[in-house]
């Protein structure tokens, strides 16, 4: 095993999608991170090098390392690995970046292992690293990371993964604003008891967007596009939140909440047309703050973590 090589890719995600807290997440295209693994004598994790943004080498404060050394833990490995990592993706962003890295680790290393986990399975091993990255071990951006498609996390305990199928219109327009936005103070801030009516209404609305999405009813999915529980907590932490959602709105999209634990603001839109219009009112509502922000457009995206380079 000593010297085996991986290089993955793990992508960005969409997690909640406005109701869903939690539950809900989705990859996007061509945004995400990647990582090079190789296998070392020893038990000892190393991170040699980090590209992209700033995150600690300690492997027990990475979510590299910490699922590796689950992984290897729990499968009782008598070798360890050497990472590179190059990310892509923001810390702090609301698009799953420690997501990214925890799913491409877990994802890489089953591979070298000759894949003796199935991907469902490796949720649980991804999910310590959001333990590091957030204080809870949330799976609704590392299991759209590794599996791919729309994802129901339905249960945690005991962990019940659902994959959707998307329809074939939806398009995400996203804007990610540069600053930054920690996922664990982002969920400190939260409430932790709900009044029923609140409930009734937001588990209403997850229902109704996922039959809207099974049955590919944007009107429906449009419908149930509302957070009454989450977001009006959140949303003081972004800039310009409101101005963003109903400019997108106004331009067409089927609804818009934030993504994670934001700053990132996503909408859907049926089409790539509307899908374009939202991208030019984002932009149009964030051009004369001091922020830098990106714009993406992305479908939900089939594919997972999956594999760039290899060798024995
Ligand atoms: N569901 C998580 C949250 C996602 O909203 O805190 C964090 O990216």
């Amino acid at each position: 095993m000593t010297g085996s090589f991986i290089k993955v890719f793990a992508p960005a995600t969409v997690s909640n999608l406005t109701c869903g807290f939690d539950i809900l997440g989705f990859p996007l295209e061509n945004i995400g991170d990647e990582l090079s693994i190789k296998v070392i004598r020893g038990k000892r994790i190393r991170i040699k090098s980090i590209k992209g943004f700033e995150l600690p080498f300690e492997p027990a404060k990475n979510v590299a390392g910490v699922v590796a050394r689950k992984m290897i833990d729990e499968l009782r490995l008598d070798f360890s690995f050497e990472f590179v990592i190059k990310k892509g993706i923001k810390p702090g962003s609301g698009i799953g970046s420690s997501a990214a890295s925890a799913a491409g680790v877990a994802y890489g290393i089953n591979e070298l292992l000759g894949k003796p986990l199935k991907l469902k399975e490796l949720v649980k091993f991804a999910m310590e690293g959001e333990r590091l990255a957030s204080g809870t071990p949330h799976a609704d951006n590392v299991a759209p990371a590794l599996l791919g498609n729309l994802i129901l996390i339905r249960s945690y305990n005991p962990l019940d993964i659902i994959q959707l199928p998307s329809p074939a219109d939806l398009f995400c327009t996203l804007i990610h604003p540069h600053i930054q936005v920690k996922t664990k103070e982002s969920r400190e801030i939260l409430e932790k008891r709900i009044p029923l009516d609140k409930a009734v209404q937001q588990w209403g609305n997850v229902a109704g967007l996922i039959a809207g999405i099974v049955q590919s009813d944007y009107s429906l999915i449009s419908r149930s596009m509302e957070d009454v529980i989450i977001e009006p907590i959140r949303s003081v932490l972004i800039p310009r939140f409101d101005e963003v959602k109903k400019e997108s709105l106004d331009a067409g999209a089927l609804g818009c909440g934030i993504s994670g634990s934001g700053p990132s603001v996503f909408a859907f839109s049926k089409g790539e047309e509307n899908a374009l219009k939202v991208r030019k009112a984002m932009i149009e509502t964030y051009h004369d703050t001091k922020i830098k922000f990106d714009v993406y457009i992305s479908r939900i995206s089939p594919h997972g973590a999956y594999v760039l380079e290899r060798s024995y």
